[in-house]
């Protein structure tokens, strides 16, 4: 009886938050490394709002996003929410593969200076780039160079063994990063979980490519939706400064 009863309110559940068994089925394979922007055109189509943890812990990463050089700043997958465009940068281009999370990055920037958390926030020039990351730099952005990189939660969509290029290409055109992704839970399953990424691995391929690390987290987050049964997922949360 019990087992049914979890089983009909993790159905409701998924119901009113428009995910199914399916797309995390799905999320952990096929579209969830070859083609994410899949499943980030449908979550955009459908206004599901994808909780994270950005949003569940604004004001330690945005307390962190302002230690960085905000001149120039490159967020890669801002998802439903325009992070970087927060923390009152002088510049600021989001680059997606989902056409669908640009059009509504545009939607929740127009919307941000009515939330009272970002009143303050003043990023006037905000730029967007439909492409994929892990092709390096798009043409549209030929000849820039960012003075920071913010990236939270995509490396969890880059496979692993494709993570270390992935870094090494984008280490080429930024000064600093802040990177947000979710790493492994303590438990030898999780670990061998692709989707998860190690904040250890991610640290030692950012000093090795000669960038100091200025900020370095981990920590069990309590998410305001529902990711895990307990609502929590542990984090990394990184910074990293070019030596020169
Ligand atoms: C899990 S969401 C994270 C959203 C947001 N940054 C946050 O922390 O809530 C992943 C985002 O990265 C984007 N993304 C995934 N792979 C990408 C790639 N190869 N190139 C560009 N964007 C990508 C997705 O479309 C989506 O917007």
């Amino acid at each position: 009886m019990a087992n049914r009863g979890t089983r009909k309110a993790n159905a409701q559940r998924r119901a009113k938050s428009g995910t199914s068994k399916k797309w995390v089925a799905d999320s952990r394979d096929r579209e969830w490394f070859d083609d994410p922007a899949i499943i980030y055109d449908r979550l955009a189509a459908r206004r599901v709002y994808y909780q994270t943890a950005v949003v569940g812990i604004p004001d330690e990463i945005q307390r962190i996003g302002r230690t960085l050089d905000r001149s120039n700043v490159l967020e890669i997958g801002p998802g439903h929410f325009p992070f970087s465009a927060t923390l009152d940068s002088l510049k600021v281009t989001f680059l997606d593969i989902s056409k669908g999370i640009l059009q509504r990055n545009q939607e929740e920037l127009r919307r941000l200076h009515e939330d009272p958390r970002f009143r303050n926030a003043t990023t006037a020039n905000v730029g967007f780039v439909h492409a994929d990351a892990r092709k390096g730099l798009p043409q549209e952005l030929a000849g820039q160079h960012f003075s920071a990189l913010v990236m939270n939660e995509v490396l969890t969509h880059v496979h692993p063994k494709e993570r270390k290029a992935f870094l090494e290409e984008w280490a080429r055109h930024t000064d600093s990063f802040m990177i947000v992704d979710r790493h492994p839970t303590p438990t030898a399953k999780a670990k061998k979980r692709p989707d998860f990424v190690s904040g250890h691995e991610i640290k030692d391929e950012l000093e090795r490519l000669g960038f100091r690390v200025t900020h370095f987290d981990i920590k069990l987050v309590q998410l305001k939706g529902k990711k895990t049964p307990g609502g929590r997922d542990w984090y990394f949360i990184l910074t990293a400064k070019k030596q020169h």
